[in-house]
């Protein structure tokens, strides 16, 4: 199959393709989404396919109207109307109990779905022109980091689905923050809509514990995506945390003849004469989240034996950016603070 490159004045012919079952990569506010009717059980299969996705993880459903919600959903608790007055549309998926037209394919069998109000203007014309919600997990080979551009989406998926709408560099740059409000609210991946921010709406949020750890292939967790190591380029990845300075003299003292540093852009004159990306100031973290995936993927181009990456701390978009930099190393993680304060 040839993959055919849009525009965004193109939104017709990607709607078309659609509604006849077709599987195209559109941009959203977050990361770029690889995108089919949720109604549509043979083009869900051929997302699993596309990605080479494991079965039992299961998609995002789109929206670009509340309405929308009511008809996908068995309820929505009065937390979840409070969250979506303040936050959609934009980078925020809700889990919730689904009603069963929302087919199995698509929850990978499970009974709640996750449902996105994306704020991206091409990607709520695409949702309104085919006239269907739309299910789109990350525009991703399964494992790889997410893509944040169209030439991404093209890299990983060109021959293997219809189409790809170019609507330039994703603004937000890691995937919607998802937070379940089935039951007890529980935070299970963040993203651009904060902890701090949810906590102002909903006090009594939890962070479930996918986050904070690796989890067992065996062991169940409330979103199954977040038990997979994701994000990672070939080369094993180590995510130093600590200040700017510490995890900069810890990476400098390890690193090795064909190492790689991912490294904040003040850094970068620190690591003259060595391999190094650069994916946005320490002090600034939406650049860091817009650059983070980027980064990944330009480090796995030059092949190194082995990528250091500067992590931030946890406050603000910090959390998503620290979790997808540790997922990408399989938790393999360096505190550098603690490293010197024991020298
Ligand atoms: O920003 C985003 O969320 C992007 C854009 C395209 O919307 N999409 C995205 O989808 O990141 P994906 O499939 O790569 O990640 C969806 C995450 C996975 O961790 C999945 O397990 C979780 O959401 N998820 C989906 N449905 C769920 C459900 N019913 N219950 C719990 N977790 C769910
Ligand atoms: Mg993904």
């Amino acid at each position: 199959m040839k993959t055919r490159l849009l525009g965004v004045d193109e939104i017709d012919v990607a709607a078309d393709m659609i509604r006849r079952g077709g599987i195209v990569g559109m941009p959203t506010e977050t990361v770029y989404g690889l995108a089919a009717s949720a109604f549509n059980e043979t083009a869900v299969a051929n997302i699993f396919v596309a990605k080479g996705r494991p079965q039992d993880n299961p998609l995002i459903v789109h929206i670009a109207s509340l309405d929308t919600l009511y008809e996908l959903c068995e309820s929505v608790p009065d937390v979840a109307l409070e969250v979506a007055k303040r936050y959609w549309p934009g980078p925020l998926t809700m889990v919730f109990k689904k009603k069963p037209v929302v087919p199995h394919c698509v929850t990978a069998g499970m009974d709640t779905v996750a449902v996105r109000f994306t704020a991206h203007p091409v990607a709520q014309e695409l949702i309104r022109r085919s006239g269907l919600p739309i299910a789109a997990p990350s525009a991703n080979v399964s494992g790889y980091p997410s893509p944040t551009t169209a030439a991404h989406v093209m890299r990983d998926l060109s021959g293997k689905i219809d189409a790809v709408i170019d609507g330039g560099s994703c603004e937000c740059g890691v995937e919607s923050t998802v937070l379940s409000v089935f039951g007890q609210p529980r935070l299970l991946r963040p993203g651009s809509v904060t902890l701090e921010q949810l906590r102002e709406i909903v006090p009594d949020v939890v962070v479930d514990k996918a986050l904070r750890g690796e989890v067992r292939d065996d062991e169940k967790v409330s979103a199954p995506g977040m038990k997979y190591r994701h994000y990672a380029p070939s080369a094993p990845v180590v995510a130093v945390c600590g200040s700017v300075k510490a995890s900069a003299e810890y990476i400098l003292r390890e690193m090795k003849a064909g190492e790689l540093c991912i490294c904040y852009s003040d850094c970068v004159s620190l690591f003259e004469n060595r391999l190094c990306v650069e994916f946005g100031k320490s002090d600034d973290k939406e650049a860091l989240a817009r650059g983070i995936f980027g980064a990944l993927r330009k480090a796995d181009e030059l092949s190194p034996t082995r990528i250091y990456v500067q992590c931030p701390d946890d406050g603000g978009v910090g959390l998503a950016v620290a979790n997808r930099i540790k997922k990408a190393a399989g938790f393999n993680v360096v505190d550098a603070d603690g490293v010197l304060s024991c020298l």
